[in-house]
């Protein structure tokens, strides 16, 4: 198998991230310790101890009380709610007059509070891409019930890209004075290609509004808000450094808010709000937007995390994930039974450019057969090593990728006894002699060339 030579010879720029050597053996000790091969950075970030600790301090060193209140414990609560909106408007190069943050439990929940908010209506467009995760998908449902057209814009094997003039073309059906969205994925979660940020402008000077989901992009790659204006753009904050769960966010433009109406109000969300008057009169900014008491509590820890981004340096960890992606992808690639026949099949590019750190693929036996990605999890287990197997949330792209056609799923769908339920095994079952999912491995803040080879060497052991 190459080695490390061969690898900073092919790519060079990994001299240069050594700090991220030096960050894991202070900072993450505890994954080589316990012997672990951590390969599932788009499901979830790792947090460096230093993290923890500096929250742990902050914790027992304060009086935090609840922030809807203007005792002393509420006030020092809510100024730190506060510096952290402003910590992830700096992050993200927003000006607090184009932006405001509006804190969620996780990008789904910011989706969702667009997605009930939206005034989706007749006549009116939901416009997304094929690839997307379940939790944009999920918008559509908003925009059904508000009687707006649905349409998915496909993407295309091998490349698993968007056809730009077939984009273009949707586009250009956007309806005059109608509320219509367009939502993408500033990277691909299943094939992890990065859909161009110039569609915000093009999709904005035909009249659509933007989401962009960040969620699987902003971990590895620099989102600037002063550049490009989405007018949404959920988060999730563990995906990015790891700590604090449970702490998302909706970076909302503040043109577009008047647009919205929440279905609800809800503690915290008004001014004032009557029983026998029967009337509410909803908060300004993102109060209006966070349900009950905020995690008031773990939101500090999301100004720690930024901070800790920011002292290694997005170029370092773009360029060190793009080294070993690369590495992942040439190796593997590579692989031959001896029959001949590749040992895996790659979703999505197989070249680093325009891509992000997840790799995609499914295994494959010397006859060419695919091998069940849930074997390739088992026996990845065995080894320590962490990766993801499945769709990842992502059917669309899963359907393309899997070529399982619209035919066959609507065949599955109707068959007697799963029109209302269908679990995964009975989906595997009907589309009997086809994958159903496949393999992620991905890399990501602080994965070395050792995670990269441990699973190179891994793969290689199921040749035949
Ligand atoms: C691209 C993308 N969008 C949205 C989400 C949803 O994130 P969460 O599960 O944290 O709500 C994910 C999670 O994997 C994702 O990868």
């Amino acid at each position: 198998m190459p080695n490390y030579s061969d690898f900073v010879q092919a790519y060079p720029a990994y001299d240069k991230t050594h700090d991220i050597d030096e960050l894991r053996e202070r900072d993450y000790a505890r994954l080589d310790r316990l012997g672990h091969v951590y390969l599932d950075y788009t499901g979830g970030g790792l947090y460096a101890e230093s993290q923890l600790r500096l929250h742990q301090k902050l914790l027992s060193r304060n009086v935090f009380g609840n922030p809807h209140s203007t005792n002393p414990t509420s006030l020092v609560a809510t100024r730190l709610i506060e510096n952290t909106r402003r910590a992830v408007l700096e992050y993200f190069n927003a000006s607090p007059d184009d932006y405001i943050v509006i804190f969620t439990l996780n990008a789904s929940g910011a989706l969702k509070l667009v997605g009930e908010a939206y005034p989706f209506g007749k006549g009116c467009h939901y416009l997304l891409t094929f690839d997307n995760h379940n939790s944009v998908n999920g918008i559509r449902e908003f925009a059904h019930a508000k009687g707006a057209d649905v349409t998915y814009v496909p993407v295309a094997l091998p490349d698993m890209r968007v056809d730009e003039a077939m984009l273009d073309g949707y586009l250009e059906q956007g309806t005059a004075g109608c509320a219509d969205l367009f939502a993408y994925p500033a990277q691909s979660n299943f094939s992890s290609v990065q859909h161009p940020l110039e569609w915000i402008e093009k999709a904005h000077a035909r009249g659509w509004d933007v989401l962009l989901d960040a969620a699987a992009f902003a971990p590895t790659n620099r989102l600037d808000l002063g550049r490009w204006k989405p007018d949404f753009v959920p988060l999730s904050f563990y995906k990015m450094f790891g700590y604090p769960t449970g702490v998302g966010a909706l970076l909302a433009r503040r043109e577009v808010l008047g647009k919205l109406h929440r279905p609800w109000f809800a503690g915290g969300t008004i001014t004032v709000a009557s029983v026998q008057g029967d009337k509410y009169y909803l908060a300004e900014g993102p109060a209006a937007f966070e349900d009950g008491t905020l995690d008031y509590l773990n939101i500090p820890a999301v100004e720690i995390g930024l901070k800790h981004l920011d002292k290694i340096g997005m170029a370092t960890i773009h360029a060190r994930v793009h080294c070993l992606t690369g590495w992942l992808l040439d190796n593997l690639t590579a692989l031959k039974h001896g029959s001949g026949a590749p040992l895996v099949h790659v979703y999505g590019p197989t070249r680093v450019e325009k891509r992000g750190g997840a790799v995609t693929v499914n295994f494959f036996d010397r006859d060419g057969k695919p091998v069940d990605h849930r074997f390739i999890e088992e026996r990845a287990n065995e080894h320590n090593i962490s990766l993801r197997t499945g769709c990842f949330c992502n059917p669309g792209a899963g359907e393309i990728a899997l070529g399982i056609s619209k035919m066959e799923l609507a065949a599955c769908f109707t068959s007697p006894g799963h029109t209302q339920r269908l679990s995964y095994d009975d989906f595997r079952l009907c589309i009997d002699g086809k994958a159903s999912g496949a393999v992620r491995i991905s890399v990501g803040l602080v994965s070395n060339f050792e995670d990269v080879q441990a699973f190179l060497k891994f793969a290689e052991g199921l040749l035949k």
